[in-house]
C-alpha cells in the first residue's frame, strides 16, 4: 500500500494528537504517503485532504484536541454520503484509511470496509471508554485524571462545609468514567446508567458516613443516569445535609494526555500502519490485557459494553 489516509472523528479525546503523529511518522517509515482528512467523515465527503509530512505532526504529541479536527457527520449514514466519501478516496488515490474515534466512527468504517472495500483500521478513541473489545479507550485515562483533580478540589471545600457534593461525569451511555474516577478519588457513592439507584440506600450510606465521622460526601453521577442538578435536587428532599451540584461538562476532553494514553496512541497508531503495510484491512486496534491486539471490525462493533461489577463492589466495601 503506497498511500494511506488518516482522520479523526466523533467527540475529540487526549491522545488523538500522539495517534496522528505515530500513524503519519510510521507511515512514512514504511515508505507511504500519509495524507490528513479534516474534520473526519465531512471532510473525507467535502475532499478536505492534504498530505501531511514528517514535520506535520511536530511538537503534538503532548497537545489535546485534534489537529485533523473532529465532526460528527450525519450524511455519512447516507448512501450518496457514503459514496462521495469514497470518490474523495479514489480520486486521491487512496488505497487504506484509518479512521480514530469512537462507536460511531467504528460504524463508519465497517460501512466503507464491508460495503465499498477500502481498508480500513479503527483506533479506538474516545473518553467514555465504551467499547467491549479493547480494555481502554484512547482519551479515557486523561478524562479520569482531570475528573479527580476536580474532585480532589471539591473534597476541600465540601469538607470544610460539610456539604454533600453531586459531581456528573460525562460517558453517554457507559459509567467507566463515573467508576473509575469514584474509585480513584474516594467518592463514597457512584450512580451508573448500568445499575439502577436506590436513593434510600445513598441516604443511608451518607448518614452512616457521617456517623462514622465524616465530614462530606463525594457522590458522582454519569451523565447517562440524569443531571447533578436533577440529582442533587431529588436527593435535597432526603436529607438535612446540604447538597450543591457541580458538571464537569467538556473540560474533561480537553488537557495533556497522559503517559498511558501517549503510550496508547503511539502503540495503537503504530499498529494500525503496519497492519496496512501488510496489505490487511477492516481491523480495529486495542489492548487487552496489557497487549495491544486487533480484531474484525464487524465482531468489534457488534459486542456489547459490559459494566465491571466487581469493581463497583470494590468501591462500596473501600469507600465509606
Ligand atoms: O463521546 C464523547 C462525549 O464526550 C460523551 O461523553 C458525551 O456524551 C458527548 O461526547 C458530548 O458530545 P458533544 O461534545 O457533541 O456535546
Amino acid at each position: 500500500m503506497k498511500r494511506i489516509g488518516l482522520l479523526t472523528s466523533g467527540g475529540d479525546a487526549p491522545g488523538m494528537n500522539a495517534a496522528i503523529r505515530a500513524v503519519v511518522r510510521s507511515g512514512i517509515y514504511f515508505g507511504m504517503e500519509v495524507y490528513g482528512i479534516e474534520r473526519g467523515y465531512a471532510g473525507l465527503i467535502e475532499d478536505n485532504v492534504t498530505p501531511m509530512e514528517m514535520r506535520s505532526v511536530s511538537n503534538i504529541v503532548q497537545c489535546g484536541g485534534t489537529k485533523l479536527r473532529t465532526a460528527r457527520c450525519m450524511e455519512m449514514l447516507t448512501v450518496e454520503g457514503q459514496k462521495r466519501a469514497v470518490d474523495t478516496l479514489e480520486k486521491h488515490g487512496i488505497e487504506g484509511l484509518v479512521v480514530i474515534g469512537g462507536d460511531g466512527s467504528f460504524r463508519g468504517a465497517k460501512v466503507l470496509s464491508e460495503q465499498y472495500g477500502v481498508p480500513t483500521i479503527g483506533i479506538p478513541g474516545t473518553i467514555d471508554n465504551d467499547l467491549e473489545y479493547t480494555d481502554y479507550t484512547l482519551g479515557f485515562d486523561t478524562a479520569v485524571n482531570t475528573c479527580l483533580d476536580i474532585i480532589n478540589k471539591l473534597r476541600d471545600t465540601m469538607t470544610s462545609h460539610e456539604r454533600v457534593s453531586v459531581v456528573e461525569v460525562m460517558g453517554r451511555h457507559c459509567g467507566d468514567i463515573a467508576l473509575y474516577s469514584g474509585i480513584a478519588s474516594g467518592a463514597e457513592i457512584i450512580v451508573v446508567p448500568e445499575i439502577a439507584f436506590n436513593m434510600d440506600e445513598i441516604v443511608s450510606r451518607i448518614n452512616r458516613s457521617r456517623a462514622n465521622g465524616k465530614h462530606s460526601n463525594i457522590i458522582v453521577i454519569a451523565e447517562g443516569v440524569m443531571t447533578a442538578e436533577e440529582f442533587a435536587r431529588q436527593l435535597q428532599s432526603f436529607t438535612l445535609h446540604s447538597v450543591r451540584p457541580t458538571c464537569i461538562g467538556h473540560v474533561q476532553r480537553g488537557g495533556s494526555p497522559s503517559m498511558m494514553d501517549r503510550m496508547l496512541a503511539a502503540q495503537f497508531g503504530n499498529k494500525a500502519v503496519r497492519l496496512l503495510n501488510d496489505g490487511i484491512g477492516n481491523r480495529v486496534v486495542g489492548i487487552r490485557d496489557n497487549k495491544i491486539i486487533d480484531m474484525d471490525i464487524i465482531e468489534a462493533v457488534s459486542m456489547k459494553k459490559t459494566f465491571n461489577y466487581e469493581l463497583y463492589e470494590t468501591l462500596q466495601m473501600i469507600s465509606m
